[in-house]
């Protein structure tokens, strides 16, 4: 079940089955994958009527940038295998939509041609063993335009093994020309901590948000560590199955936040409902997918573009519908638990 334009909810068959395997599939059994979108629609929208909705504010801040919209494109590896316009291709057709673009650290065109089609962008990063040897890419990274990284912090090297399903057919081995020797870091480290946050926001000059937290007391002492905010995901369900849904951990972590850095969501993520649901769980912005890859597949930029835009219209249309005029400022009595399944 999708609010999504009835043509972006799935792969169009002009993209190769393993391709979009890889694109669709998660970790082990998929249950996380699933379970992310139905647990969106567990919270049940109770609307605010006579409220003066002539005009509703969709702009955020983030990372000291003006936002025109909450929704934000996820960092994806693939997409060059989904469309031969790869990630310049997506991110110009986020632009297009006034939506900001996060790049893949597996991206399969260097991040300065990234950089020019997306505008301002994040850059996300897996880190190495050996820390340093991803300081060339940081340099580049900040010169290309990118406003922020995102520090992918939910893939220890085990789960190559764990996420084994996703990754078995469809592409072969992610060369990136972003890295001199093509090889992408596979995951986070094992000895990954919260000190690396500090270590990459020194490293970079620029802001980091920590992508990948599920339990409050990550959230707040990542942003003790340092972090400009935190992203609540648990990958798409790519990596750990049977964990938590992103729509359930969201309020405790922006409880536990308190307003001290901006939270972001991602994970089964289908219509402007799903994203009012966000807001107001605590969410100051979202992160879209899957859905992205699907529209790229189907019609490049222009696809993409229809996507945002619709998803940005059906947001717009819930918030009249509720009776709130801004997406900063969507009250958290606006969703409530429903008692039955
Ligand atoms: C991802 N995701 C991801 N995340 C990340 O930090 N680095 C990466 O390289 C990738 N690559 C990737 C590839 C593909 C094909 C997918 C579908 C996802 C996870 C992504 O950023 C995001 O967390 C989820 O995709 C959000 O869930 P939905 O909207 O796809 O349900």
């Amino acid at each position: 079940m999708t609010g999504l334009p009835t043509q972006y909810t799935s792969m169009p068959e002009s993209v190769p089955a393993g391709v979009a395997h890889y694109i669709d599939s998660g970790g082990d059994t998929g249950l996380t994958v699933a379970l992310n979108e139905a647990a969106w629609k567990r919270w049940s929208l109770q609307p605010r009527v006579l409220q003066d909705v002539s005009s509703i504010d969709t702009t955020v801040d983030l990372l000291g940038t003006r936002m025109n919209s909450p929704i934000l494109v996820a960092p994806m590896s693939g997409l060059g295998s989904v469309h031969p316009g790869g990630e310049s291709e997506c991110a110009r057709g986020a632009s297009a939509a006034g939506v900001t673009f996060c790049l893949t650290s597996g991206s399969s065109q260097d991040v300065e041609t990234v950089g020019r089609a997306a505008g301002p962008f994040l850059q996300q990063i897996y880190l190495w063993p050996d820390r340093e040897l991803i300081r060339p890419f940081l340099e580049r990274v900040a010169a290309a335009g990118a406003i922020g990284l995102l520090l992918t912090v939910d893939s220890p090297p085990q789960a190559a093994f764990y996420g084994f399903r996703s990754r078995v057919t469809g592409l072969g081995p992610v060369r990136s020309p972003h890295f001199p020797d093509g090889d992408p870091p596979p995951g986070s480290p094992a000895d990954l901590t919260f000190a690396d946050i500090g270590w990459l926001r020194e490293a970079s000059g620029l802001p980091v948000l920590v992508k990948g937290v599920l339990h409050p007391d990550d959230a707040s002492t990542a942003v003790e560590a340092g972090a400009a905010g935190v992203v609540v995901s648990n990958h798409g369900g790519r990596q750990m199955d049977g964990g938590l849904t992103t729509a359930e951990a969201l309020p405790e972590i922006a409880a536990a936040v308190g307003g001290r850095a901006p939270v972001l969501v991602d994970g089964g993520l289908r219509s402007g409902e799903d994203v009012v649901r966000a807001l107001a769980l605590g969410a100051d912005a979202v992160l879209i997918g899957r859905p992205v890859a699907w529209a790229l597949g189907h019609g490049g930029a222009s696809a993409v573009t229809a996507l945002l835009t619709g998803l940005q219209q059906a947001m717009l249309a819930q918030l009249a519908l509720c009776g709130v005029d801004s997406v900063r400022d969507v009250p958290r009595d606006l969703v409530r638990w429903r008692q039955w399944s």
